[in-house]
């Protein structure tokens, strides 16, 4: 996941270059967003094409790229986990993860239908077990963006609640959105997120980009100043740089320890049960799965890591003033 991430800050860094160059030569291609097209074609290497059968058609808009929110936006989703979000079970199966992971392929039964729809009058085709990843369309922009006749994504944000109709919901808020697929309770081996104590006013896009969808704790206005050169905190120090804010400040008593493949610090969700990820020898000892809490306080115990016995070997007892 770590080298997933560095992998997209790179390319971050990269896009951000070519579009001040973009944006040095062209300066004079503004045009307002909705007169430009946006694919929602999955296929990277192609943005005005698509053969996802969503009537996008090829327009002349291509001088106009690199100012406009809808390539911008274009290129930001295209590095984020939700581009590329194939999955398939240990049998081999996906049109159950389809549900979230690519709610545009997924065919639901009867039952999965909302109730809302129950009696519409409409054929259902047996569901496949297996999707091919050349079908998977991903978490594209049609799930949160209308698209018009033209293919033209609709800067307004809704949901598509029924994908086979292609009937939209109007949604309340942005977390009400995110939530739609990151309310991952019931599926195992998978983490949560529940925003709570200090940031529970807060909507997932007010510190994750929904496009690109990373965030930090140092992004922006927030918390810029930690761990500067004036940020005197206990903790806020050298020793503790592979420890995650998370790691210190959860509030929800989450296990905390290194993640095993990245070792940085992090905490631990409870939600799962006994889960195994990659090879057999790689099972988790307390059945639980590294994923940063959202439940974030000011209070931070000392003793939650450096306690006597801790299977660390970290310093057992630390000066607390
Ligand atoms: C209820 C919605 C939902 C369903 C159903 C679902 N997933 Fe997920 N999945 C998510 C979300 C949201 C994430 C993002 C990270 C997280 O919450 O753990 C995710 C992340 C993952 C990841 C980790 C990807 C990464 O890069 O870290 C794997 C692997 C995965 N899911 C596999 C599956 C498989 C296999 C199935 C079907 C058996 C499935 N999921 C069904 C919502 C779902
Ligand atoms: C998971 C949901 C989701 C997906 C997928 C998604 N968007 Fe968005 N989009 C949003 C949200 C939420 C906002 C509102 C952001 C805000 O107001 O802070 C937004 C805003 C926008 C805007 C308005 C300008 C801006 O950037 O705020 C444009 C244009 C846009 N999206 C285009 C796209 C395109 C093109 C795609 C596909 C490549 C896409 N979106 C995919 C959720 C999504
Ligand atoms: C249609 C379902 C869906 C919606 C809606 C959705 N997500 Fe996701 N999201 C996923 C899935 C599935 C993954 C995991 C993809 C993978 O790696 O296989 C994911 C991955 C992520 C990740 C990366 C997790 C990691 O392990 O690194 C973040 C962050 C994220 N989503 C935030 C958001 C935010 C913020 C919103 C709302 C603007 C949102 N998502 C809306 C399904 C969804
Ligand atoms: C090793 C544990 C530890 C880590 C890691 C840590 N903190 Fe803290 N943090 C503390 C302690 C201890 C306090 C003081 C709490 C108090 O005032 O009771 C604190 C206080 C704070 C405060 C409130 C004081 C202020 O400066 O305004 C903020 C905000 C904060 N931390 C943010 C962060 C962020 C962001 C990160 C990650 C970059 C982080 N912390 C990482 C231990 C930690
Ligand atoms: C106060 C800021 C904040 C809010 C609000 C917030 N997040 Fe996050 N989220 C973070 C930070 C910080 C991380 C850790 C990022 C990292 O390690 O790269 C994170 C990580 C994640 C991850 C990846 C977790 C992991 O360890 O793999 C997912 C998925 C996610 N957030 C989804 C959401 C969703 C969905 C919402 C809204 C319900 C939300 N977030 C609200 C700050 C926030
Ligand atoms: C989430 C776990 C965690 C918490 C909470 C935590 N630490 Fe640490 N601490 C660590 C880790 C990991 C190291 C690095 C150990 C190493 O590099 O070998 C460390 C190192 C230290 C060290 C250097 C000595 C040593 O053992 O390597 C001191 C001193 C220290 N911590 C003090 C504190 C104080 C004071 C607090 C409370 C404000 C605190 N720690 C909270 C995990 C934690």
């Amino acid at each position: 996941m770590n080298r997933k991430r560095i992998g997209q800050w790179i390319l971050i860094v990269s896009l951000l270059f070519a579009m001040v160059l973009v944006a040095g030569c062209q300066s004079s291609g503004d045009q307002p967003a909705s007169s430009s097209q946006v694919s929602e074609s999955t296929d990277k290497n192609n943005s005005s094409t698509s053969d996802s059968g969503e009537g996008t058609e090829d327009s002349d808009s291509g001088e106009t790229q690199g100012l406009d929110p809808l390539v911008i936006a274009q290129q930001e989703w295209e590095i984020s986990a939700h581009a590329s979000s194939f999955v398939a079970d240990s049998e081999g199966h996906n049109n159950a993860c389809a549900r979230c992971h690519s709610p545009k392929n997924w065919t639901p039964t009867l039952e999965d239908i909302p109730e809302s729809c129950q009696a519409c009058k409409f054929e259902l085709p047996t569901p496949p077990v297996f999707i091919q990843e050349s079908d998977w369309l991903h978490i594209s922009c049609i799930m949160c963006h209308q698209v018009d006749k033209k293919g033209v994504v609709q800067s307004e944000v809704e949901w598509l609640e029924i994908p086979v109709l292609e009937e939209y919901a109007s949604i309340e808020s942005h977390s009400e959105l995110c939530l739609k697929c990151h309310n991952t309770e019931n599926v195992p081996e998978h983490g949560l997120v529940v925003v709570d104590s200090g940031h529970a006013d807060m909507q997932c896009t007010e510190c994750h980009s929904p496009h690109d969808t990373t965030t930090t704790c140092m992004n922006g206005d927030c918390h810029s100043d930690v761990l500067s050169d004036t940020d005197q905190i206990l903790g806020h120090d050298n020793d503790h740089k592979d420890v995650s804010c998370a790691a210190c400040h959860d509030n929800a008593g989450w296990d905390v320890g290194p993640d095993p493949e990245t070792g940085i610090w992090t905490t631990f969700s409870p939600w799962s049960h006994e889960v195994m990820i990659g090879e057999a020898d790689s099972i988790l000892q307390s059945g639980t799965i590294p994923f940063s809490s959202h439940d974030i306080g000011l209070e931070v115990n000392c003793e939650r890591c450096h306690y006597s016995g801790n299977p660390w070997e970290l310093t057992e007892n630390v000066e607390i003033p």
